[in-house]
């Protein structure tokens, strides 16, 4: 099944979300460095540009940089004068993204904060003058309930709150306990199940990256 599924990605993004110089550039310099081939898909880095200009977002938090390939998404998408805070734990994966960022012309509304998320994000509370209108999870999976409840901190209603990779190929539903990455997954679930801050859905996909999944939640409260 992966090959067709790669196929109908590729034939879908040559179509909606069509290669640019600079993109193939951040993914050829990613490859370059040694960074791991999770970035988002092409048609995924255009889904997220979908949900920020649909959420009219101008405020945007990641959390999980790599080499910045969803981040020049994102910050597309929020446009001139938007601004993206986006977390890496590695100072390596940090260094190309600011390399990227630079290249693709979007560095000056990009902010890059090195260093663990969890550690971060009292700081960005502290420098922030106004809430988050789009935040994007993708980092260290077992974090997720942890950076869902730093994501309703930093939030309004009407923001919007994406997390990538909660399916990671059917393993989400391993109960088990025994992968601490499944289980925060499943815990993040749980707790966007009981949150009434939040009305939530989980999508599942398929493609060029095999077989995982988004949550997308709405801040109603
Ligand atoms: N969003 C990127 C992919 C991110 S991959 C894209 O689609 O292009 C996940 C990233 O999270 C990796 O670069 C990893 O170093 C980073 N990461 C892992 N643990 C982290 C932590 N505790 N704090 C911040 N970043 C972390
Ligand atoms: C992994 C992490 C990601 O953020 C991703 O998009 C895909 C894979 C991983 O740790 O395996
Ligand atoms: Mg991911």
């Amino acid at each position: 099944m992966e090959e067709i599924w790669t196929k109908v990605d590729e034939y879908f993004a040559g179509l909606l979300a069509p290669h640019d110089e600079v993109l193939d550039g951040v993914l050829a310099a990613n490859r370059a460095a040694g960074l791991p081939a999770i970035d988002v898909a092409p048609v995924q880095g255009k889904f997220l540009n979908l949900l920020v200009r649909i959420a009219g977002a101008k405020r945007i938090l990641e959390i999980g940089t790599l080499g910045g390939y969803s981040t020049i998404h994102l910050a597309r998408a929020a446009g001139e004068q938007g601004k993206v805070v986006t977390l890496e734990y590695s100072p390596e994966h940090a260094e190309v993204a600011l390399a990227n960022l630079a290249a693709a012309g979007v560095l000056s509304r990009v902010e890059v904060k090195v260093g663990a998320a969890l550690e971060s994000l009292p700081l960005v509370q502290q420098e922030m003058t106004a809430p988050f209108d789009f935040i994007f999870i993708d980092a260290d999976k077992r974090n997720n309930p942890a950076y869902l409840e730093w994501a309703l901190r930093l939030s309004r209603p009407g923001s919007v709150i994406v997390v990538d990779n909660v399916v990671r190929g059917g393993r989400v539903l391993e109960s088990d306990g025994k992968n601490e990455d499944i289980a925060g997954i499943r815990r993040f679930a749980e707790l966007l199940a009981a949150e009434p801050r939040l009305s939530s859905t989980a999508l599942q996909t398929v493609g060029a990256k095999g077989y995982d999944g988004f949550s997308i939640s709405l801040v109603v409260s």
